[in-house]
């Protein structure tokens, strides 16, 4: 079964099998036989920040349970549970419209609802975590159906406890968010994203809409459309150094570009790769995309290998002229 069409860089991965599951019915005695059998087991959601192989051994099971409902509402407060297989940005794009607010920042993040709690997607100050109330899951150890609590699942930037400690332990079935029916919650700390939401409200107040269709405009003026040009968002995390580290690299590259948090300085790591002349390279099929640099692209035609190369050269050229190392973002698989 070929997973082209499921996985955002358009790898022509060959699945041994491929399942698609619609209901927990479904999901519970797949993941069951699957472990009596010793079968290796791939959970894909939209396959948006996953670098497959040419071969995928075992079974593959694309998340399809779907749905969207209020659990419950307190003033102007509304808990809703949404499936794991919901689209993120149409679901996104029905909360608008429905009046719930509060994840605006995140709109066009590729990929599914349930894929979003395992990297703690974030982008233009906000992250999944600061809405995020639970996450249910299968939890195959137990074999039960358990809600785990935000603390429980140790949100950081770019992680979480279904990235580190117990990788396959947790199947996500859906998540449960806070939002807002008032527009009391928007975060515009983003100086980009305030001006361009200024731009689109023209002297009146900024809406919920406005901000919406401005973190639309910025991603699609740097990111490319995985339809069009495969990709897996940003390849590389944001690394973080000491201050003390950061001083000593500002007084040689004035421009560099870092965000104090706490003690520590995270560094810009488009910035980073542009400075060592990456920025549109490209090395066989695949490449670095011209508009930001975080951001590896196959041309068509690429593989995992390839992808392994090219990140493998910035990283190395990276760390020899800053002494910093880069640390891959998206699930390598298997
Ligand atoms: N920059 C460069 N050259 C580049 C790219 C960026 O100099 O080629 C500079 C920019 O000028 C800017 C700074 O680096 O001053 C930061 O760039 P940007 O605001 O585009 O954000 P980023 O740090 O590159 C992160 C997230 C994105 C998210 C944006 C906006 C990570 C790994 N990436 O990128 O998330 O959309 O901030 O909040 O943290 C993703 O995770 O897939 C993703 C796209």
């Amino acid at each position: 079964f070929s997973l082209q069409r499921y996985n955002s860089f358009g790898f022509s991965a060959v699945a041994e099998r491929f399942v698609a599951v619609e209901d927990i019915a479904t999901l519970i005695p797949l993941v069951n036989h699957c472990q009596q059998q010793r079968l290796p087991l791939l959970l894909l959601g939209g396959g948006s920040n996953l670098v497959l192989s040419d071969w995928i051994p075992g079974v593959v099971a694309h998340m399809a349970l779907k749905g969207v409902e209020v659990r419950r509402r307190e003033g102007t407060r509304a808990w809703l549970r949404i499936a794991a297989g919901e689209p993120w940005h149409e679901t996104l794009e029905y909360l608008l419209q429905q009046g719930f607010y509060g994840l605006e920042n995140l709109a066009l993040i590729p990929g599914t609802v349930g894929a979003a709690p395992v990297q703690n997607i974030g982008a233009y100050g906000l992250e999944l975590k600061d809405r995020l109330t639970g996450v249910e899951v299968y939890d195959t150890q137990e074999q039960r159906m358990r809600m785990l609590s935000p603390e429980f699942c140790q949100f950081g930037y770019r992680e979480s406890l279904f990235k580190s400690e117990a990788p396959g332990r947790y199947i996500i079935t859906a998540v449960e968010v806070c939002l807002s029916t008032e527009p009391d919650v928007m975060k515009l700390e983003y100086q980009a994203l305030r001006e361009t939401c200024e731009a689109l409200a023209q002297g009146d107040i900024i809406t919920p809409q406005h901000l919406f269709t401005a973190v639309c405009q910025l991603r699609q003026s740097k990111l490319p459309d995985p339809r069009l040009i495969g990709n897996a968002g940003s390849f590389f995390k944001n690394p973080y150094v000491s201050s003390t580290e950061y001083q000593h690299l500002k007084a040689q590259y004035p421009s560099l570009i870092g965000y104090p948090e706490g003690d520590l300085v995270k560094l810009a790591a488009g910035w980073l790769i542009e400075a060592c002349g990456w920025k549109g390279k490209s090395v066989r099929n695949v490449g670095v995309y011209e508009k930001q640099a975080l951001v590896l692209v196959n041309h068509g035609g690429g593989n995992r290998a390839q992808i392994e190369e090219l990140a493998a050269a910035i990283g190395q050229t990276v760390e020899q002229r800053f002494g910093v190392k880069l640390e891959a973002e998206p699930r390598f698989y298997p």
